[in-house]
């Protein structure tokens, strides 16, 4: 198949276009590499099954494709509260321009939503049908108010105009590529562990997440969009750990002997938050597969090697690290 993926140099995007060319599919990769990077798919450049296209989605843009999976829109707080504006008009204009391409072109469109739009939930844990508690005009609000929108536009255009559509709500997830200043907890505390410095725990740390490793995302992704089910579904792992609990297993595995330094929490930040995964099981066949400590052993390789390059001078790495670029 010819399969676009929007947002294909990010963390996730990039994972999902080594699956696809794995299956040798022919890929669209489009990106405005506001937090994606050309290294993350650096190796498939030059591959006769591989297109990169540098584009913004709040742009029309024709393209033929049997499947859209659209992933473009910054994930992390601090990426996406940097221009709140242009977040919601990514989520909203990006969402409406690749479902009229979806619609121009019968392709499949698969929606990556996030529990974000779960807000600060009053039911524990989440299902689908819970219609969540979120803040319409918080700092959080152009994201989760954003992908709230682009789900209501993914249905209507089901409803209105037949495009086949499935809509995935995806909790944390972590892994290799993600960005090193991105703010998220995995990301901070890896870090900072590999540079000697205290990890920072917002609040008391008795606020919950559950991670989900990048790989078991993936094959969610695979396995919703090539069903026949429409969503949305619940992708993430129900393993729920506190935030100090994640702090020191982190430090366990990197630097032991280090300090936890305490923070305020942030404005609008969740107390809890896991996914019930019974759709994804039941309709899917799907569940996670890799343990948190096995996930965070191979993104802790991903992040020294990094690091360690930062500290060398490496300049593709100076280059993905430095501070976003206006989108
Ligand atoms: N990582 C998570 O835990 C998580 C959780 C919930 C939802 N999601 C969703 O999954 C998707 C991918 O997230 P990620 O973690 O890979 O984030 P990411 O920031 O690494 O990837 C997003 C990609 O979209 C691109 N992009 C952003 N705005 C764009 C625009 N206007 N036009 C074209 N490209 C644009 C970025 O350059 C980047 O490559 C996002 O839609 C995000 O909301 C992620």
């Amino acid at each position: 198949m010819r399969i676009l993926v929007t947002g294909g140099a990010g963390f996730i995007g990039s994972h999902l276009i080594d699956r696809l060319m794995a299956e040798n599919h022919e890929v669209l990769c489009l990106d405005n590499f506001f937090t994606g990077h050309k290294r993350n798919i650096l190796k498939w450049l030059g591959n006769p099954n591989f297109e990169l296209i540098r584009h913004d989605v709040t742009e029309p843009i024709r393209l033929e494709a049997d499947q859209i999976y659209h992933l473009a829109c910054p994930a992390s707080p601090q990426h996406y509260q940097y221009n709140p504006v242009k977040t919601i008009k990514t989520n909203v204009m990006g969402t409406l321009n690749m479902l009229g391409l979806a619609k121009r072109v019968k392709a499949r469109f698969f929606l990556a939503s996030t529990s974000e739009v779960y807000g600060d939930p009053e039911v524990h844990p989440q299902t689908e049908d819970y219609r969540g508690n979120v803040n319409p005009i918080g700092i959080r609000s152009c994201y989760d108010e954003g992908k709230r929108v682009a789900e209501t536009l993914a249905f209507d255009y089901m409803r209105q105009n037949d495009v086949q559509i499935r809509v995935v709500r995806i909790f944390n997830t972590y892994g290799p590529r993600m960005l090193e200043n991105d703010g998220r907890v995995v990301s901070n505390f890896i870090v900072q562990a590999l540079r000697n410095h205290p990890l920072t725990v917002y609040g008391t740390g008795s606020q919950t997440r559950s991670f989900c490793y990048v790989s078991d995302l993936v094959e969610g992704f695979i396995r919703l969009m090539n069903s026949d089910h429409t969503g949305p579904v619940n992708l993430g792992n129900p393993d729920e750990y506190t935030i100090l609990q994640l702090a020191q297993t982190i430090q366990e595995m990197i630097n032991p002997t280090g300090e936890i330094k305490y923070e305020p929490l942030p404005q609008d930040d969740p107390r809890r938050r896991k996914p019930d995964i019974t759709r994804a099981k039941t309709w899917l066949g799907w569940q996670p597969t890799v343990p948190l400590k096995e996930g965070l052993t191979r993104t802790i390789a991903d992040f020294r090697s990094r690091i360690t390059g930062e500290t060398s001078g490496n300049a593709l790495l100076a280059d993905t690290i430095g501070a976003p670029s206006s989108p």
